[in-house]
């Protein structure tokens, strides 16, 4: 008998047809679907509110629902044009992992209970301790994102340097920096008033004179200074910090010196990726997000830390009803290192895409990227009355016509019209940029000359309309 919670071999592969024939179509028709479709988005939504249903509803017509009313209405953050915040783009191969392992089911939590996956999560984590350049005694974990990272590392760094009654303890971060920083920082017990936004310069990186100054002071006034963080890629801009010298003021003063690579940090897979975050590897811990530059779907972040045993001291805890818990260095129990017990199986959704395709692959791919924010950036010069605010430091281009804020916005507004491409703002020191953020690994050459083409016709549209002056 086919029970409905345990589908026989036939209802299984009928289950997973269907959606597949509906993921290929969709997959298939993402360079022509538009980039974003959120007119009435909300709207629908609110129509979409009702009770738990007591029975169950035809697949076919819950299918139909998703891919034809829900998914179509909403960022395309899946397409070739999305080029807006900092771009994710979801590789099927992980897809395929997440089936798997949601479908076996294995409990990774502890060791104990799949050794064997739980080596295949810890050999991941090994390969991205070598790309940031971390040795021997490294080690971290996987997480469901880069501001969970952020707030296990600085979670981390306190226990480490900080006791029990920590309020004396500050922190020091750009003015630039995600702000998923200081909500870590707060949610780990700061208040907001021991976080020090230190001044960047004209190109967006941390003033590292001001960052020793700031120190000094904090010292003085009997404060404990004890974590600063650089960035290895800002939101903003795409700038990055000077970790060289960052990581030498907090090693003068005893610092935990904290990376945020959730956007960079794959870019050290790539020769200019290492030349511009020379330093990196003297950090104590490093994000970096998987779902943003190793092109994996939302929901998977990373956390690396120089000296893992440091992980070990700030979450182990013991319980009578667990199984033992590994005593060698090299074999890890997550439930150790980090706030979670039960989890999913997320190494195999990062495991799988590099075993099968190879590291090659996503280099060339991040190289790629380079080379097209960097032509980009080239393109967008020739256009007349374009001022380029940030040049490229990774691949992360920043603009704005001269002009007005509320012209920017236009133009904005036009460049996204024919939703080839979506780019999106930001505000720095007060001035209104657009961003253009190349990672999506379905983002080629074509893609970012229909990107060129749009900004070159929105400027000639914004122009005309612009009230001469007097
Ligand atoms: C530089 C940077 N750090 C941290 C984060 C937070 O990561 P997540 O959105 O994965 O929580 C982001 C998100 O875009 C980011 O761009």
């Amino acid at each position: 008998m086919n029970h409905p919670l345990e589908p026989h071999a036939a209802e299984m592969r009928r289950l997973v047809d269907e959606a597949m024939r509906r993921i290929v179509a969709h997959i298939e028709s993402l360079p022509s679907q538009p980039v974003f479709k959120t007119e009435d988005a909300a709207e629908f939504a609110r129509t979409l509110i009702e009770p738990m249903p007591e029975q169950g509803t035809s697949y076919e017509a819950l299918l139909d629902h998703l891919f034809d009313e829900c998914v179509p209405r909403s960022f395309n953050t899946a397409s070739p044009g999305y080029l807006a915040y900092i771009p994710g783009g979801g590789i099927f191969h992980a897809a395929v992992a997440d089936l798997i392992a949601d479908s076996v089911n294995r409990y990774v939590g502890v060791n104990a209970a799949a050794p064997a996956l739980v080596q295949l999560e810890t050999n991941v984590i090994r390969w991205l301790c070598q790309i940031v350049g971390y040795r021997a005694g490294s080690g971290g974990l996987l997480t469901t994102g880069g501001s969970l990272a952020n707030f296990i590392a600085i979670v981390t760094a306190r226990k480490e340097l900080l006791p029990e009654q920590f309020f004396a303890g500050t922190l020091y971060c750009s003015d630039q920096v995600h702000h998923s920083f200081q909500k870590a920082a707060n949610l780990a017990g700061f208040p907001y008033a021991n976080i020090r936004e230190i001044p960047s310069d004209g190109q967006f990186r941390m003033k590292v004179d001001a960052l020793e100054d700031a120190i000094r002071r904090d010292r003085e006034k009997g404060m404990t200074p004890f974590l600063v963080v650089g960035s290895a890629g800002t939101t903003n801009t795409g700038a990055v910090d000077d970790l060289d010298a960052i990581a030498t003021i907090a090693r003068a003063y005893s610092m935990w010196f904290h990376v945020d690579g959730a956007y960079g940090a794959f870019f050290m897979m790539t020769a200019r990726g290492r030349a511009a975050m020379r330093g990196i590897e003297r950090a104590d811990s490093i994000i970096l997000d998987p779902h943003k530059t190793l092109f994996l779907p939302y929901g998977t972040g990373g956390l690396l830390v120089r000296d893992a045993s440091a992980l070990r001291r700030a979450h182990s805890l013991h319980a009578e009803y667990l199984p033992p818990m590994q005593n060698e260095d090299e074999l890890v129990d997550f439930c150790e290192i980090s706030p979670e017990l039960s989890r999913g199986f997320r190494g195999l959704r990062v495991w799988l895409p590099l075993k099968l395709v190879g590291a090659a692959e996503f280099r060339s791919q991040l190289e790629e990227k380079l080379d097209l924010a960097r032509w980009a950036t080239e393109e967008l010069r020739k256009i007349e009355g374009i001022e380029i605010v940030a040049e490229p430091q990774l691949s992360l281009v920043a603009f704005r016509l001269r002009g007005s804020d509320e012209l920017n916005r236009e133009l904005l507004r036009e460049i996204n019209a024919p939703k080839r491409v979506m780019l999106t703002p930001t505000v720095v020191s007060g001035r209104f940029l657009i961003r253009i953020c190349v990672v999506s690994f379905r983002t080629h050459r074509d893609r970012m000359e229909m990107c060129l083409e749009d900004v070159r016709s929105a400027v000639e549209r914004v122009e005309r309309g612009r009230p001469r002056p007097r």
